[in-house]
């Protein structure tokens, strides 16, 4: 098997690398209903989250995405040759300038590769590994390191029971370059309706929204209109996605769906046709992460070996804007960059 495309055919891109990483701390649904007016049945009852992580005060998003970065590569020490892009996605960066991704390709040895944040919320990775398969395909990178990573604990209103108990920490990263033929990327469906905003926001530097919303310094959310959204979107966008890539659902190995409200999944499930028993969820002891819930999926589906080579994946996340992306992919779980390297040394550079 190569890594390299037959002349004159696209090459196949796909996932060459993942790691993820968790700070710590475990705060716990017992730990809400001893400060705030909720109660730990409730959250699991109603969410299916039991415990999630949050970051150390000093720990930021760039500390959880070099933390994930850190993981990758001690998976695979080659892992981050010939990658001259990075992108994370996050709601939760240090700072709007300088982009965490520059910050994170500074401490993992990548100064000099493109960087720059994605903001799409919770579809964030998804939306990234497109956008990185897409400077490959343009001849732009070589490889792309997609991160999503958060930390939402400080961007949330930790006494606001309506999302203090939902939003957790973490990160995953992915490097995404060439797999052999046949594996890889399939197809993507992005979408957003900047109506929906008013639904999930947070304010900025210099903030408007439309109908003058009022936003504060931590994340607001009307519940309900998230979850019908997000139900009608998995669905639809997944839908999508499978029939652009010619598949049914009976073809699908594991859906790996955004973590956000167990109701929400089992919902998706539906619309798509997918058992909860072919679902990727871990939700109850991480919250929703944001960017982070697609690749934190991923990466302990892999480690537990429920996902194996050469199987079918679907990915489908919703988030802030209001969002949507979903994915095809058929997955490889070689390693890539041993491949590119032992092709190096067959010519000689
Ligand atoms: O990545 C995207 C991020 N956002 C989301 O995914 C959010 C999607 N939405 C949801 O997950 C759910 O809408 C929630 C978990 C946020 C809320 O669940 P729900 O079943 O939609 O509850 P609700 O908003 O309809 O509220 C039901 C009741 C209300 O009380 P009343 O008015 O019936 O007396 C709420 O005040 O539950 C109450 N409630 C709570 N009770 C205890 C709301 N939050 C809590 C709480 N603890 N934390």
């Amino acid at each position: 098997m190569t890594a390299s495309p037959i002349p004159g055919t696209r090459p196949s891109l796909g996932i060459t690398a993942l790691g993820t990483y968790a700070p710590p701390r475990r705060v716990t649904n017992a730990d809400f209903e001893a400060r705030i007016d909720t109660n730990a049945e409730w959250i699991e009852s109603r969410t299916g989250i039991r415990e999630r992580r949050f970051a150390a005060p000093d720990e930021y998003t760039s500390d959880v995405g070099v933390g994930a970065v850190r993981d990758l590569l001690a998976r695979d020490p080659d892992a981050l040759l010939e990658v001259d892009a990075v992108i994370c996605a996050t709601v939760s960066p240090d700072a709007l300038m300088p982009s965490t991704a520059a910050l994170i390709a500074m401490q993992v040895g990548l100064t000099g590769a493109a960087a720059f944040d994605l903001s799409t919320a919770c579809s964030g990775f998804v939306y990234g590994l497109s956008v990185a398969q897409g400077l490959i395909l343009a001849g732009t990178a070589r490889r792309g390191l997609v991160v999503g990573a958060e930390a939402l604990s400080k961007i949330v209103d930790q006494d606001d029971r309506n999302t203090a108990i939902l939003f957790g920490d973490g990160g995953g990263a992915a490097v995404v370059g060439p797999v052999p033929q046949g594996y890889g990327f399939q197809h993507f469906v992005l979408g957003a309706d900047g109506a929906g905003g008013s639904s999930l926001y947070l304010r900025c530097a210099a903030p408007r929204l439309p109908g003058g919303f009022e936003m504060g310094e931590t994340v607001g959310m009307n519940g309900r209109e998230v979850f019908k959204f997000a139900v009608r979107v998995l669905g639809d966008s997944g839908n999508e996605v499978l029939a652009k890539t010619g598949l049914s659902s009976a073809d699908v190995d594991w859906l790996v769906p955004h973590q956000a409200n167990i109701r929400i999944i089992e919902a998706a499930c539906e619309r798509v046709g997918m058992p909860l028993s072919k679902t990727v969820v871990n939700l109850g002891r991480y919250g929703n992460t944001s960017s982070a819930t697609v690749p934190l999926a991923l990466r302990e589906a892999l480690d537990d070996g429920r996902i194996r080579d050469g199987q079918q994946l679907l990915l489908v996340a919703f988030g802030g804007g209001l969002s949507w992306a979903a994915s095809t992919m058929k997955w490889w779980g070689g390693a890539p960059s041993l491949v590119a390297r032992a092709e190096r040394e067959a010519v000689g550079v």
